[in-house]
Parts: structure tokens; C-alpha cells; sequence
């Protein structure tokens, strides 16, 4: 009896979930029941609360604001999302006024969160990386929500956070952040070169870049001596060939200015290509020096 008394008397609100979530572009239903009341006509008014405050979202008996035509009331007071965005995650009250109740205000806040699948991440893969020298591989998404986690795979294969955990990557050494996604190898090994791609995961989905070959390449210290070796008789070569082209060059000279006497008209030609030698010469000797 003295429950009726109560119940009767009395607006209570319950709901079946205060913080459902659903990924974005899905439905979602944010339950209001009313569990007792005698008002026939309740007044029922559902706000979202953001950190700019609350702003209606069921008012005069329509859906207003962003929710429009996203959302629609079931009975008695369930606001039910069609079609969620990112946008939607905040907190949700339902407010309910029974005038004919003693108790007569009533609300419940629900928390909606609005999961968003990750999408393609940005990656970056070192094309060639020398032998035994550090090598950083990353991995960028920021739409997921929540926030993404990392993987990175090569030939497929999931890279272990541990790399004592696989056989494939027992002798490698690098760090991996599931957090940042960063791979991080503190000396390249010839093993790890490979197609590399990361995957950008949350509790929505999950997307991948298109994978990217790294190679290792040798730093051959041999190669590079021969090399240095191989430039230095080049050099030598030139400066003598150019002492010898000099000297011919010197005295050809002399030789065509003493037949100057002979053809005065062509004097300016001879002194002309004379000129130009020693240019030649002056700017070969500058390189080599
Ligand atoms: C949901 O909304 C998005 C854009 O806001 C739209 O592209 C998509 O078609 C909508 N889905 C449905 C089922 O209405
Ligand atoms: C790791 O290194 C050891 C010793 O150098 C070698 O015997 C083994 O084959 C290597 N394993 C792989 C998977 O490369």
C-alpha cells in the first residue's frame, strides 16, 4: 500500500544503459524509462551537455539543434540516434516533468561515445638505410576515437613488441611504440630489410597503409678505400698531363709569336690562342689545387 502510495505520487526515471557507445554512422539508443508515474501528459525534454553547457536536443515535443532528423523519440522517452557522428559524444539528460506527481521532476544522464574507425594512417619508411646505422619508422592517424594503437608488420608478419618473442626477429634490435607508432631500429641488420606497413587500430575498426620496402645497404669499407684510391691516381694523372700540355703548350707558343715577322696580319690570331691556352691551363690548375 505504502509503495502504490509512493509510486503514485512520484516520477522515477531508470535506463538500461547510462553509457552505450556506437560506432559512428551507426544507431544508438539512449534509454529513458519511466519506471513510475501518474501524470498522464509528462513533459519530456532531453539536453546534451558539452563543455559549452547544455543545449536542447528534444524541446516542445521535437528533436531541435544537430540532432534533426538524425533522431527521433520512441516511448515513452527513449531518444534513439539514426545515424551518429563524431560530433554526437557528450553527455545526454533526460528530463522528465510529471505536474500531477508529488515528485514531480525526474532525470538521468546517459554518456554517449561515438566510436570513429581509424583511417589510412600516414606512414613513413626509410627507402635505404646503411648497415648498423639507426632507422626510424612512423605511423600518423588522428581521426580514430578512441585514440588509435599501432602495429607494424613486415613481410606480413606482425612485428613483436618483444623482438625475443619471434624467432623471424630474435637477432634485431629496435623499440616499438603501440602508443605513437614509431618503430625504431638501433642498428640495421641485413634481416631487416623488407616490406614494411603499419595498421592504425581501435575498438571501431582498423585501417593499413600500403606497405614500403626498406633496404639495407653496406657501408663496404674496402670499396670505399679502393675508391678514394681510384680518385687520387685520377687527380695525379691530370696534373701531370696537364704540366706535360703546359709546357708543349709554353713553348709551341713562343714558337708561333718568333714567326710573327713572317705574317704580321695573323700576330693578333697567334696572341689570341695564346691568351686562351693560359685561361685553359690557370682554370685546370685552380681545379686541381
Ligand atoms: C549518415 O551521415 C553521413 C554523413 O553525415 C552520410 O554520408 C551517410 O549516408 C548517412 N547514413 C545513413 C544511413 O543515413
Ligand atoms: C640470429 O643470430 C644467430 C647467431 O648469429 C644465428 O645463428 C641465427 O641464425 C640468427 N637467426 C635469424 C633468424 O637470423
Amino acid at each position: 500500500m505504502s509503495a502504490g502510495y509512493f509510486s503514485a505520487l512520484a516520477v522515477v526515471l531508470r535506463t538500461n544503459n547510462d553509457s552505450p557507445w556506437t560506432n559512428e554512422f551507426d544507431k544508438i539508443e539512449l534509454s529513458c524509462l519511466i519506471e513510475s508515474i501518474s501524470t498522464t501528459s509528462p513533459r519530456i525534454e532531453w539536453k546534451k551537455i558539452t563543455n559549452e553547457g547544455p543545449s536542447y536536443v528534444y524541446f516542445h515535443e521535437r528533436i531541435v539543434g544537430d540532432l534533426e532528423h538524425r533522431a527521433e523519440i520512441r516511448e515513452p522517452a527513449t531518444l534513439l540516434i539514426t545515424n551518429a557522428t563524431r560530433l554526437d559524444t557528450a553527455k545526454y539528460r533526460c528530463e522528465v516533468t510529471a505536474v500531477d506527481d508529488q515528485k514531480s521532476f525526474d532525470e538521468i544522464v546517459i554518456d554517449l561515445v561515438v566510436r570513429v574507425k581509424p583511417m589510412v594512417p600516414k606512414c613513413s619508411v626509410p627507402k635505404s638505410v646503411p648497415f648498423g646505422k639507426s632507422a626510424e619508422l612512423s605511423c600518423v592517424e588522428e581521426e580514430g576515437f578512441p585514440k588509435s594503437q599501432y602495429q607494424w608488420f613486415k613481410n606480413r608478419e606482425e612485428v613483436p613488441q618483444d623482438s625475443k618473442t619471434s624467432f623471424n626477429f630474435i637477432n634485431s634490435s629496435y623499440s616499438l611504440s603501440t602508443e605513437t607508432g614509431t618503430l625504431k631500429f638501433i642498428a640495421v641488420r641485413k634481416e631487416d630489410a623488407g616490406e614494411y606497413f603499419c595498421r592504425a587500430k581501435n575498438d571501431a575498426g582498423h585501417s593499413e597503409c600500403p606497405s614500403q620496402q626498406m633496404e639495407v645497404y653496406d657501408i663496404d669499407v674496402v670499396g670505399i678505400a679502393l675508391g678514394v684510391l681510384v680518385v687520387v691516381v685520377v687527380l695525379l694523372c691530370i696534373t701531370v698531363g696537364i704540366c706535360c700540355a703546359y709546357k708543349r703548350g709554353f713553348f709551341s707558343s713562343q714558337k708561333q709569336t718568333g714567326n710573327n715577322y713572317k705574317v704580321p696580319a695573323k700576330g693578333d690570331g697567334v696572341d689570341y690562342v695564346r691568351t686562351e691556352d693560359e685561361g685553359d691551363f690557370r682554370h685546370k690548375s685552380s681545379f686541381v689545387i
